[in-house]
């Protein structure tokens, strides 16, 4: 690496191959690994950043050598941090799918070798990134055997129904769920903030007639909807709609867009939920085009479409979905052919994503 200092105080730095990368002075000086600057443990920033001048120019630089600064603060610049400084920064490869997604390629893992080996942790929650759903097989066909697979991971979710939680038919069912009926392609609990993060679904017993999972990539279907019909995303992303569960016991309520993006337009975030999803009294054409928007999304999600991935979970599986992308529903199943009993919980996104950084850099 070659380092100049340009005429405006930036630090230019130079790698064999690549394109020169510019660092602004306060993003540098915000950064160093000194030790009056950062706790260097946690990485957590000691000094009050936005005091520090917007005019701060570098006066000096030399790899592994001094860096100093206009304010005359001076520090050190180790060589292997600019370098990594300088590196893009990790982003998600997430592999678009449909309903022609090979079993083959789903990403799948034993739990014993998840449990023995780090590294087969990793790429397991690679996989779950990359495809938003991962299989997890060998899981003890045991009330609580999901959770040898959270435990890997972090704590689960505990919301008002509890931890692991039964999916099955039963009388006085209080969602859909718990009926024998077919549902359709949904994201879960749209009316927590925040949304869970992922679901853990193990399968106990499945020798119903029916009974069968299907996901659907909404991420994919988002992306579609955006080239195909500008307007109908448009709609769906600047729409705040409301989703509502309440009960004698609860009532849960949160207002946010079928389809979010971040600042920079990367769509985040698919709430599909037609049990609890009600939008506000908006204007008559803005209700025209939402409910327009909706039903050309509904198309492109729903059970019949090309998009649809259909296939059946057996004892002892585990299918963990990523609830922020994938939309998932089940076709309706005969209790009187035999038993479907699946357990699920839930996991926030923060304790996922951190695992999968710890394994990496271990
Ligand atoms: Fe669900």
């Amino acid at each position: 690496m070659d380092l100049t200092i340009t005429g405006e105080g930036r630090l230019q730095v130079a790698d064999a191959g690549k394109a020169p990368v510019t660092l602004h002075p306060v993003w540098l000086r915000e950064r160093l690994p000194d030790p009056a600057l950062l706790d260097l443990l946690t990485g957590q920033r000691l000094h009050e950043a936005a005091d520090v001048p917007t005019d701060l120019r570098v006066t000096q630089a030399a790899l592994d050598g001094a860096i100093a600064f206009s304010d005359g603060f001076a520090s050190h610049l180790p060589a292997a941090w600019l370098a990594e400084a300088i590196a893009s920064e990790t982003v998600s490869q997430h592999v678009h799918w449909d309903g022609t997604l090979d079993p083959a390629q789903f990403p799948t893992a034993d739990l014993a070798a998840v449990q023995a080996d780090a590294a087969a942790l990793g790429a397991l929650l690679d996989g779950l990134d990359a495809y938003g759903f991962a299989l997890v097989r060998g899981v003890p066909l045991e009330l609580d055997g999901g959770l040898e697979l959270a435990d890997l991971l972090g704590p689960i979710r505990v919301t008002n129904w509890g931890g692991m939680a039964d999916v099955k038919a039963i009388p006085n069912a209080y969602d859909l769920t718990m009926t024998p009926r077919h549902l359709e392609p949904h994201s879960d609990n749209p009316y927590r903030d925040p949304v869970p993060g992922y679901i853990l679904l193990h399968c106990l017993e499945n020798d119903a007639d029916g009974g069968d999972s299907t996901l659907v990539d909404g991420f994919h279907a988002a992306a579609i909807l955006r080239r195909d019909d500008p307007a109908a995303f448009a709609t769906l992303t600047g729409t705040d709609v409301t989703f509502r569960y309440h009960d004698a016991t609860a009532f849960l309520e949160h207002q946010a867009p079928l389809i979010e993006r971040n600042a920079a337009g990367a769509v985040v975030q698919i709430r599909y939920n037609n049990r609890t999803e009600m939008v506000g009294r908006l204007p008559i054409d803005q209700l025209d085009a939402y409910y327009a928007a909706r039903a050309k999304f509904w198309q492109l999600i729903a059970p019949a479409s090309p998009l649809t991935l259909r296939f059946r979970l057996q004892p002892g599986e585990l299918l963990m979905m990523d609830n922020y992308r994938l939309l998932h529903g089940r076709t309706g199943y005969r209790l009187e052919t035999g038993s479907r009993h699946m357990r699920q919980c839930y996991m926030d996104r923060d304790i996922v994503s951190s695992r999968r950084r710890l394994v990496h850099s271990a």
